[in-house]
């Protein structure tokens, strides 16, 4: 199995991004690390916390990060994912102790320990994983791939051309798009295609586990606040698609592209600007998600939720 490493903030996204890494046999996840996006550091915390054990995983270590950017102060989606980060069902459950190291720590740690490269799969604000490239260099010819969900190859979700992720840490994105990593991007562009309809939410119940109901009634509150938000029925499931894409590359079609973020527009900071057409002359620095294979992505995601409810 591949190892990966999720950075993330659930999230209710995030949360299902969690499952799918923990459900599917082809990823071996060396731990999981939080950020300050979503929610607060503590809440989004909290959650990976909980996703995990709902799941019955006790073996990935959890480690909080970074709560705020690099630069300027924190703006929460709580419109999105309401007061606890992942408002909707019960989650009062026993949890974990979280990890006694910062993420930066616990990421550097397996990736040195790992006998293969580790795929980092970064699922919030790149505040952790640009923290980690400047901390500790030596990771990254021990690094496979950063796989991210953010940016867009259009239009933005928190300001007109800004995506979330991007936008809370313009300056974290930007180290980790000029790190000269591989890099693969998860943007709007492909995640506004796999959405939670009711079918899929009806799909989720009728799994007839407990983690089945959690992932209906995580997905009704989504539906709820994308309805009000932005007038979308059915809301994007974002994050578990990066998951995907590491399981089975054939889940996305990619272009490499030159990419850079917008740090200083009037306008437009955190936007991510796409080359799609080699206009500027720059050398192609990501994978940029171009294409989704929507039916397989959902096999993936309801496989690891069922396979997780039966053990
Ligand atoms: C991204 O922002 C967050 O609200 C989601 O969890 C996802 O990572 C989508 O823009
Ligand atoms: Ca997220």
């Amino acid at each position: 199995a591949q190892p990966v490493i999720v950075d993330c903030d659930p999230g209710h996204d995030d949360a299902l991004a969690l499952l799918l890494a923990v459900g599917d046999p082809r990823l071996r996840l060396l731990g999981v690390t939080t950020v300050a996006g979503n929610q607060t550091l503590d809440k989004t915390t909290r959650n990976a916390l909980k996703m995990l054990a709902l799941a019955g995983v006790t073996d990935v270590p959890v480690a909080a990060g970074c709560d705020r950017p690099l630069v300027g102060d924190l703006s929460v989606a709580e419109y999105i994912h309401g007061a606890s980060g992942l408002d909707g069902p019960d989650l009062d459950l026993p949890v974990a102790e979280v990890a006694d190291v910062h993420a930066v720590e616990l990421m550097r740690r397996e990736i040195m320990g790992s006998t293969e490269p580790v795929t980092l799969v970064a699922l919030g604000p790149l505040t952790n994983v640009a923290l980690l490239l400047r901390r500790h260099p030596e990771v990254a010819p021990r690094l496979h791939r950063i796989v991210f969900m953010g940016g867009s190859t259009d239009r933005g979700n928190t300001t007109p051309y800004g995506e979330f992720n991007i936008v809370t840490d313009p300056e974290a994105a930007d180290i980790v798009l000029r790190s000269g990593l591989p890099t693969t991007m998860i943007g709007l562009n492909v995640t506004h295609q796999a959405l939670a309809t009711a079918e899929v939410i009806a799909e989720f119940r009728g799994l007839g586990t407990r983690l089945g109901a959690v992932c209906a009634e995580l997905m009704t509150f989504f539906a709820s606040t994308y309805l009000r938000e932005f007038g979308l029925a059915d809301p994007p499931v974002h994050d578990p698609i990066a998951v995907a894409a590491v399981i089975d590359a054939a889940i996305v079609r990619t272009v490499a592209a030159p990419v850079v973020v917008e740090l200083t527009g009037t306008h437009t900071r955190g936007a991510t600007v796409v080359d799609l057409h080699g206009r500027t002359g720059r050398a192609p620095n990501v994978d940029v998600a171009v294409g989704l294979d929507v039916d397989a992505f959902w096999r993936l995601l309801m496989a690891a939720v069922r396979r997780l409810g039966a053990a």
